[in-house]
């Protein structure tokens, strides 16, 4: 028999586990480098106009699915819908897509911790070389990092979410922001700040255009977790006595937040490393930057503060960008894990050890795609090239499906359970949402434009990833 369900222990809890699931690697390098190549602080305003305006509502809309509901998102899309409604795909896809971008995620959480433990033990030069990452990630060190790895996520898991994912938050979550100011003081008393610091905020509106709204969305949504049902299986450990709209405004602050402090931190830091930097050939792709290009920065940083000093910053760099993906990390496995729970009514011990050995396999398949074993590396063409298996899950999960997800929770959340039931939910616990702005904005936004613009998206994402074809 199931265990009874678990509440997240204080509204805090719940606020810095939810700010834990949303501060990643999104944040801390994709965020900075969209900003440097799409107009600094132009980007940071459109990107918080979007936080604001289109993923607020949906991750209310997430998150009150669940607490409604108690359920994991497949069991909340069947038990507002029927067991057996059409509506029931949207919670297959809420399922799936998160267990994926668990494996994905993973792999890159492993490759963290290597570099981490590269730096710590006075590596950095030898990873600043050219060819040092193609080497790295094919050489057996990854498989017993992953095995570590996989233990103490395991180990946190099968804690719960009061004594393993919160306890956890509690601890990395103000260990990381210390450590990000620390950073960040650290990296403006440099001589070339400025310059970084001016490339960041001063807006070049010339930059914004149809691909750079819809990178600042799609990065917006992504970085708070939308659209990974994360949110509905959080919701659904939040108490009747919080306010889940203020839950909500506080995620997606602090979330924010860390994005503009890791701006301040790697601009200047870009700058340093060569002050005629030209930021539009700066690679696009968050995982080449992060494990190519900052051990070089962090390198160049050695004519200031000698190697130790460097290695001590690359260090702590790594680290704390290691602990923002392990609090990632555990929040996108309980999704599938509170599935097990609710649906097979496993405990949770069984749930974790059944769902670790399948997310293991996949993990390992992704971990020999780069070209150990030729099956994974080139598994399918699509998109006028040969893509390996990490490329696929990448392609499909993390690029591609998210706004079709936040689009499904938008029309299922005001249409299906309807309007009336989510403003009841909404109020329970803060009487202060009946008849507030708040109220009004997002009953009108999730059911008019949010979802329009997330098909959209989804629609031109599709289009141009798998077929080719632009359309903006
Ligand atoms: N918000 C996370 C990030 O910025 C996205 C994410 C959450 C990814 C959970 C994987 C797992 O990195």
């Amino acid at each position: 028999m199931a265990e009874k369900r678990e509440q997240f222990r204080s509204r805090l809890g719940f606020v810095l586990a939810a700010a834990g699931s949303a501060v990643g690697i999104g944040n801390l390098v994709g965020f900075p480098v969209n900003a440097a190549k799409s107009g600094g602080a132009a980007f940071l305003i459109l990107y918080a106009a979007f936080v604001v305006f289109i993923c607020i509502p949906v991750m209310i809309a997430e998150m009150s699915l669940g607490r409604k509901t108690q359920r994991n998102p497949l069991g909340a899309y069947k038990a507002v819908a029927g067991d057996s409604s059409a509506w029931r795909f949207g919670g297959w896809l809420s399922l799936i897509t998160p267990f994926m971008i668990a494996v994905f995620y993973q792999v890159l959480t492993v490759w963290l911790l290597g570099y981490f433990i590269g730096a710590v033990s006075g590596n950095l030069e030898a990873m600043s070389a050219e060819g040092y990452f193609g080497e790295f990630i094919n050489a057996n060190g990854v498989f017993i990092y992953l095995g570590v790895l996989t233990l103490v996520i395991g180990i946190v898991l099968k804690s719960g979410v009061q004594n393993g994912i919160e306890r956890l938050a509690k601890v990395l979550m103000p260990s990381l922001a210390i450590m990000l100011i620390a950073l960040t003081i650290f990296v403006l008393t440099l001589p070339n700040a400025l310059i970084g610091v001016k490339y960041y905020l001063v807006p070049d509106f010339s930059k914004i255009n149809l691909s750079t709204i819809n990178l600042a969305l799609s990065q917006a949504f992504f970085s708070l977790s939308l659209g990974m049902g994360i949110l509905i299986t959080y919701g659904s450990y939040i108490s009747k006595r919080e306010s889940v709209a203020g839950g909500a405004k506080m995620v997606a602050l602090v979330d924010t937040c860390v994005a503009f402090f890791a701006g301040l931190l790697i601009f200047p830091a870009i700058f340093e490393f060569n002050p005629a930097i030209d930021t539009e050939n700066l690679s696009s792709s968050s995982v080449s930057l992060v494990f190519t290009f900052l051990p070089k920065i962090f390198l160049s940083l050695q004519g200031l503060i000698g190697y130790v000093g460097a290695s001590i910053f690359a260090s702590a760099f790594f680290l704390l960008v290691f602990f923002a993906a392990i609090t990632s990390q555990v929040s996108i496995l309980q999704v599938p894990i509170s599935a097990f729970q609710d649906e097979l009514k496993y405990t949770r011990l069984k749930s974790v050890l059944m769902l670790g050995a399948c997310a293991a396999l996949l993990v390992i398949a992704s971990m020999v795609s780069f070209g150990r074993i030729e099956f994974f590396s080139e598994f399918l063409a699509y998109g006028g090239k040969v893509n390996s298996f990490f490329d696929l899950i990448y392609d499909v999960f993390y690029e591609t499906i998210l706004p079709l997800n936040g689009f499904i929770v938008c029309l299922f959340v005001t249409y299906r359970w309807r309007k009336s039931n989510l403003d009841k939910e909404l109020i329970t616990g803060d009487e202060g949402y009946d008849g507030s702005f708040t109220q009004r904005y997002v009953n009108f936004a999730l059911s008019t434009f949010v979802p329009a613009i997330l098909l959209f998206v989804f629609v031109s994402t599709v289009l141009m990833k798998f077929f080719g074809i632009s359309v903006l």
